[in-house]
Formats: structure tokens, sequence, C-alpha cells
């Protein structure tokens, strides 16, 4: 009887074991210093891991420098949530391809980069390091990427086994049609990727004639493969398991200029971008409520891209409320069982609705 007890104990102990290591997951969400929310008005409890974005890299050290706030971030977002992981990021959709290109292709400033994260991370606080290296489209930097990755996984098992390292990376695993990301090495040494899921179409991309589209759908019923799911079921036939895929959503919009106002659904006609909301014309989710009960404009919900847009005269916005957000998380939970989800960025939430939906509808 003793023995049959001690098994069963055992096995239960076993079963607890399996269960925290697989219940781990991820309600990311990336927070910028230099965007509105202080640090301290973050509502971490929505969020299991936060990203502090970005840490530079100085091209003559090819060493790190990051800011007081993302400095002071780990310690300011523990005290709401204790248990929250921060993330370093580092990189973002500004900086320069070709510099951490060239940070990867030799020994010596893969190492200055490497150890200086590592000392970053450690002095500051940070559970892990996450890289934002973008718009990769040569294979020499698909090449130097998987070297650095393979480098600095090892160098965080010899230095400090603890920190994680992820990489937010395109939405599919080719970049274009000669640059394919190494879904080998990125698999083997990094513990999850960020899937960027978003910014598929803006008016500024490429040469018009311009055309109103949904920037971050799930779905696309046209068969051009262009959509989260689409990128996610890219990364998985790469090599890339779903339980090391995150996807992300956007906490901000795409604006176009219609060519005429009646017409005014997806595939319109557009004129360019509308930059009355911010120069870029990427309104966040906050501006883009304002516009909406300013002007009385009219939202359409698309339940087969999942996507929203909004209308009044010749502003059109593609962007995400809350339907969206929920039916794009419980996807990533549900149907393509992924480690989790992320926002870009947290900073652009209106009173936490995405992020209270995002976080409510993935559960516990
Ligand atoms: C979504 O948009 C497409 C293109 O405009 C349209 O054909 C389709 O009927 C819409 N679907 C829904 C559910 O509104």
């Amino acid at each position: 009887m003793a023995s049959l007890k001690s098994l069963i104990i055992s096995y239960i102990t076993l079963l607890s074991l399996f269960h925290f290591e697989f219940s781990n997951a991820v309600k990311g969400g990336y927070w910028s210093p230099d965007n509105g929310l202080k640090a301290s008005d973050i509502d971490s409890t929505l969020f299991t891991h936060l990203f502090c974005a970005f840490a530079n890299l100085n091209l003559q050290t090819y060493q790190l420098t990051i800011s007081p706030g993302c400095q002071t971030f780990p310690r300011t977002i523990r005290q709401k949530n204790s248990g929250v992981m921060a993330l370093l990021s580092i990189g973002g959709g500004s900086a320069k391809s070709s510099d951490y290109n060239n940070m990867a292709s030799q020994p010596s400033s893969r190492k200055a980069f490497i150890d200086s994260s590592i000392s970053l991370a450690t002095s500051n606080g940070y559970n892990g390091l996450d890289l934002d290296w973008e718009q990769q489209s040569k294979t020499e930097e698909m090449d130097h990427l998987a070297t650095l990755l393979t480098e600095w996984r090892a160098a965080i098992k010899a230095q400090a086994p603890n920190l994680i390292l992820t990489a937010a990376l395109h939405f599919r695993p080719m970049a274009n049609s000669v640059a394919t990301f190494p879904a080998k090495a990125i698999s083997d040494n990094l513990d999850w990727v960020n899937v960027m899921a978003y910014d598929f179409y803006a008016p500024g991309y490429g040469p018009p004639p311009y055309f109103t589209r949904p920037h971050a759908a799930l779905n696309d019923p046209t068969g051009a493969k262009v959509s989260g799911s689409d990128g996610i079921n890219a990364w998985i036939k790469a090599g890339v398991p779903a339980n090391k895929l995150v996807l992300g959503v956007p906490f901000y919009g795409h604006a176009w200029t219609l060519a005429s106002s009646n017409n005014n659904g997806i595939m319109a006609p557009a004129t360019g971008n509308q930059n009355t909301y911010v120069p870029e014309g990427t309104p966040s989710y906050t501006q883009i409520k304002k516009f909406i009960s300013q002007n009385g404009a009219k939202v359409v919900y698309n339940s087969s891209y999942v996507a929203y847009y909004c209308f009044s005269g010749t502003t059109w916005i593609a962007y995400d409320d809350t339907q969206a957000i929920a039916t794009k998380v419980a996807y990533a939970k549900n149907t393509a069982s992924l480690l989790g989800y992320f926002a870009w960025q947290i900073n652009q939430d209106l009173n936490w609705a995405l992020s209270t939906k995002a976080s409510q509808t993935w559960g516990s």
C-alpha cells in the first residue's frame, strides 16, 4: 500500500511539474519609454511578459545602450505584479538592418554585442532579451542571424542560464523571394518568436495605385496568403513549432485617404496616407476611438478577414478593436495551440480595453 501511495504521489508531482512547464503561456506587450504612458501607470497584472523597447546599438563599440526608462522598467512593473517577466528588446523598426548585419558578421562584434546584452539584462533585473532586427532582405543577413543566435544562446547558457531569449520576426519565414529566415537556428536557440502579424499593407508601401486593405487580418479570403494565420502556418511548416510561436496584435491602425468618400469598403481606391492624426499615418487605438466619436465615423467589422475599419469623409482607417483581438487570441490559444500573444504597443491602448480583452480571452 505504502509503495502504491508513494507511486501515486510521485505521479501527481510529475503531473504538476508537467503542468507548470506547459501552462507557461505568454501574454506579452511592448512598452516604449517615449510614448506618453509612464511605466508606473502600466497595469502589469494584464501581462505575463513585458518588453522595454528599445536598447540601441552603438556603431563604434557594438555594445548596447539603454535609456533611463528601460533601466528602471523591471523594478517598476513588478510593483503591481511581482511575477511579471521583463524583457529588454533590442533594435526596433527604425533601426537599420545593415547595422545589425555588420555587427553579426564578425566574431568580435558579435561577442561585444552579446556580452553587453547579458550584462545590461542582469545588472538591470531583466528576465530576458528580445532581438528586433527587422527588414532583412539578403541571404547573408539570414546566415549572420543564425550565427548570432547560436553564439548568443551558448553565452547565455554559460553566463546567465535563466535568461529568456526571443526575437520579433517577420510574419512569415520568407522575407522576400531570396531571403528566408533560418528556422532551425531560430527554433534551436530561441525560447520563442514574436510573430509580427501586422503592417501587411499601408498606403505608403510601394508605388500607386493605392487601395484600402486591413493591415493585420487574421485570415486572407483573397487567397494571397498575406495574413496572421497564413504566416503562422508558414512558420510551423518551416520547422518552428507552434509552442514557440507568439501571435502579434496591433494596438494601432493604418490610415488611408479615399479617392472618393462614396467608395469606402475594403479594396477601395485611395490616394495615399492620411496623416492628420500622426505624421506616419499610423494612429493609435486611442486616437482612432477619438476619431470615431468626434466624427461619427462608421465602423465595420469584417469577420472573414478578422479586421475592423472605420471611415468618415475621405479618412479610412484599418485597425483592431475588441472583437478582432478576442478572435485572434482565441485562434492563438485554441485553434493553433500557440504559446501566446503579444501587443505592439501597450502605450496605444485606451483604458486597457484591448489588453483586458486579450487577457480575459486567453484566460489563465
Ligand atoms: C469582408 O470583405 C469582403 C471584401 O470587401 C467582402 O466580400 C465580404 O463579404 C466581407 N465579409 C463580411 C463577413 O463582412
